[in-house]
């Protein structure tokens, strides 16, 4: 089983679902001896297992792959009433472009890239957003991978621990992108990540990865001092190289004017950190806490917006290191955020 403490450097390059998180992502920062992490999320299992397959013709072993939990539960189909308003509002935003149909929310995606990541023996395997079952859990044991579970509090990691996960990624609110609470319609807690890893460190007993807002070495180093045995970083590598950032949010994450993140559930109706755009401004206050349907109702708009050029109807996922992003080979940034050699950046 891959051990964090085995890693040449404690970084770990954050799955960021999407468009960022590439393959050539992943390999990157895996030969730059940290580990690089798949996002399977909105990406068909056929995907995955492609991906898989080309991380591993390239030669890297050490990488992983993170799901997305879906809703335990199933809602009563009566239940739709606050996403047609919102998709009501969403409508004519971007004139002659249809918000997405209000699809019912299923799992076969996941269980079947459970199978997918299974099967190719993928050796880290996180989960966010909830816990995996425990019968996934043993099948991945079964198979020596490291079972990782994202947490956003104590008691989520407690409960990653009882469900026998090796390892806990502490997530704090300094984060970009969702948080991994395991309740969609719960606010996350606003807990720092300096002071939520002591707390999870002395609450629980196996490998931690610390992320959130990691900009430079001096993060690094003092997220590893307060007990993490690795560090995520997603920000940080939005405008690599190897990522596939899109033009319209790549210029965002370097314009001046982008001076703040918040937290929104307007673009997916789960709490995300993000630059601050006017999609936010007029929309966060009337978007349901509905996940992935808000996604879903948002795609197209995003997809012309993206497509169009404007920062201002796209998620623009960062966190609160924002402004230290650098572009480069993914190499170099994975250097530089473990010796701190931000000059040759
Ligand atoms: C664009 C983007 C997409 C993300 N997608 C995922 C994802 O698919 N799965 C996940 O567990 N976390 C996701 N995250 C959160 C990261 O894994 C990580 O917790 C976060 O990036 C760390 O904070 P930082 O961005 O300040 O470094 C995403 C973050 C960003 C910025």
């Amino acid at each position: 089983m891959i051990t964090l403490g085995d890693l040449p450097v404690p970084i770990i390059g954050a799955p960021m679902a999407g468009g960022p998180t590439t393959d050539d992502l992943v390999i990157a920062v895996s030969r730059a001896g940290g580990m690089g992490v798949l996002a399977t999320a909105y990406r068909t299992p056929a995907q995955t297992a492609a991906s898989v397959a080309a991380i591993r013709a390239a030669g890297v072993t050490r990488f992983g792959a993170n799901l997305f939990v879906p809703e335990s539960g199933v809602r009563s189909p009566e239940d739709t009433g606050p996403l047609e308003r919102y998709r009501d509002l969403l409508r004519d935003r971007i004139p002659g472009v249809e918000p997405g149909e209000i699809a019912p929310a299923g799992t076969a995606e996941y269980d079947e890239t459970v199978e997918v990541v299974l099967a190719a023996g993928v050796p880290w395997v996180s989960f966010t957003f909830g816990l995996p079952s425990a019968d996934v859990v043993d099948r991945l044991h079964a198979r020596d991978t490291a079972v990782v579970v994202t947490v956003t509090s104590v008691s989520d990691a407690h409960a990653a621990v009882a469900r026998a996960a090796d390892v806990v990624w502490v997530q704090g609110p300094e984060a970009g992108g969702h948080r991994s609470t395991f309740d969609v319609a719960a606010e996350p807690p606003a807990t720092p990540l300096h002071e939520l890893l002591p707390a999870v460190r002395a609450a629980v007993d196996v490998p931690l990865v610390a992320s959130g807002g990691v900009a430079d070495a001096h993060d690094v180093t003092r997220l590893l001092d307060l007990g993490a045995d690795a560090v995520g970083v997603g920000t940080a590598l939005l405008l690599a190289d190897e990522a596939g950032t899109s033009a319209p949010y790549r210029a965002a994450l370097t314009d001046p004017a982008f001076t703040e993140t918040v937290l929104t559930r307007a673009f997916s109706g789960r709490v995300a950190r993000g630059l601050r755009n006017r999609f936010h401004d007029d929309l966060a206050a009337h978007a349901p806490a509905r996940f992935p349907e808000v996604n879903t109702l948002t795609g197209p708009l995003r997809r012309a917006a993206t497509a169009a050029g404007d920062p201002h109807e796209i998620s623009l996922w960062a966190g609160t290191g924002h402004q230290a992003a650098r572009p480069g080979p993914a190499a170099a940034i994975v250097a530089a955020l473990s010796t701190g050699a931000d000059a040759e950046l």
